[in-house]
């Protein structure tokens, strides 16, 4: 499954963050505790990784009612790591664990504080990240519009908080860059890509692939199911006959089942769950770049060549 994403979009974003940069004390970047690599900012991570931002970042992990707690706790630790990387897990049904970024945004601008200035944070996120509803919470009034499609702010938007803290809300809508394939499964389960991107089949079969290895327990007590099958197919089967997703002939509806599935999932019915671990983005990151390197390869080979006929 690709998942499209033109390099245009991502060059004016920058551009238009690296214009407002200056004019602020930090980046608050909110992104989903149950995949917080596949939710996080391209642009951010581009110019951390390669530009050498030096602002500070609050890595605002929302939504974690729906994740694993441990595996959130383990987040955090990896996530502040990095070199001016603060994490803070928070759920938008807790404002008051939400609100918690006013004192952290005021600790790392001291400077601002001590001359009574008001510290400026720039907040952005991929869509569905729950930014609108955090910046309804700390602003305590309507200012963005939640669970819609996402809007696209066309200015940058300016929030001044009670407690000297304003925010800059980011223009144009920060698409996720998704080179690693597994990403673009996991922000599809999580429903920040929206389902006319996907294949419901094609989701819930990775989705299942996972759950099996990872939260068996999960799906033996949500489907009241004996056991896991080995084949993916097999366990989908078994729910759907559980479930009653049945065609005429008895046969199972597995589009049906693939919808509940996912659903499930995405309500949390099926229980708190996140779908990658920093171990497990460390070894994608090497099989990521090991791809790369080889298409770096071919297409200097093809190159090559085309100089030589010409020649
Ligand atoms: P965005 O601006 O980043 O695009 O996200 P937005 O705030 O619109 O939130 C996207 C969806 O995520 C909304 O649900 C919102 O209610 C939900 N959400 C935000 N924060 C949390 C959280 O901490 N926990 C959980 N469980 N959900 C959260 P929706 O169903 O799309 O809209 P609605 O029915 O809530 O209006």
């Amino acid at each position: 499954m690709a998942i499209q994403w033109y390099p245009g979009h991502m060059h004016k974003a920058q551009k238009e963050i690296k214009q407002a940069l200056p004019g602020v004390d930090l980046i608050i970047e909110v992104i989903d505790a149950r995949i917080p690599y596949s939710s996080a900012n391209p642009v951010i991570a581009d110019l951390a990784n390669n530009q050498g931002l030096s602002k500070p970042i609050i890595k605002l992990m929302n939504k974690t009612d729906l994740a694993d707690p441990q595996v959130t706790q383990q987040w955090c630790k990896y996530l502040e790591l990095q070199q001016g990387v603060k994490a803070l897990p928070v759920t938008a049904h807790k404002p008051e664990q939400v609100k918690k970024v006013i004192g952290l945004c005021r600790k790392l601008a001291p400077h601002r504080v001590e001359k009574e200035l008001s510290v400026r944070a720039m907040i952005m996120g991929i869509p569905n990240v729950g930014k609108s509803t955090i910046i309804n919470l700390l602003s305590g009034r309507i200012i963005a519009k939640v669970g819609n499609e996402p809007a696209v702010t066309q200015r940058q938007q300016r929030i001044d908080l009670s407690e000297g803290v304003t925010l800059f809300d980011t223009p144009g809508i920060l698409w996720p860059k998704i080179d690693n394939q597994n990403s673009s499964y996991r922000l599809a389960i999580t429903g920040a890509i929206k389902d006319t991107a996907l294949e419901y089949d094609d989701i819930a079969f990775y989705a299942m692939d996972y759950l099996s290895k990872n939260y068996s327990k999960h799906l033996l007590e949500k489907f009241k199911l004996d056991k896991l099958e080995e084949q993916t197919l097999d366990t989908l089967e078994a729910i759907g006959r559980i479930r009653g997703c049945l065609r005429t002939g008895g046969r199972i509806d597995l589009d049906k089942v693939c919808k509940i599935l996912i659903n499930e999932y995405r309500s949390a019915s099926l229980g708190e769950i996140s779908l990658e671990t920093p171990e497990m983005i460390e070894k994608e990151l090497i099989e990521v770049a090991e791809l790369q390197r080889v298409k770096e390869e071919k297409k200097a080979a093809r190159k090559n060549k085309i100089k030589k006929k010409k020649r």
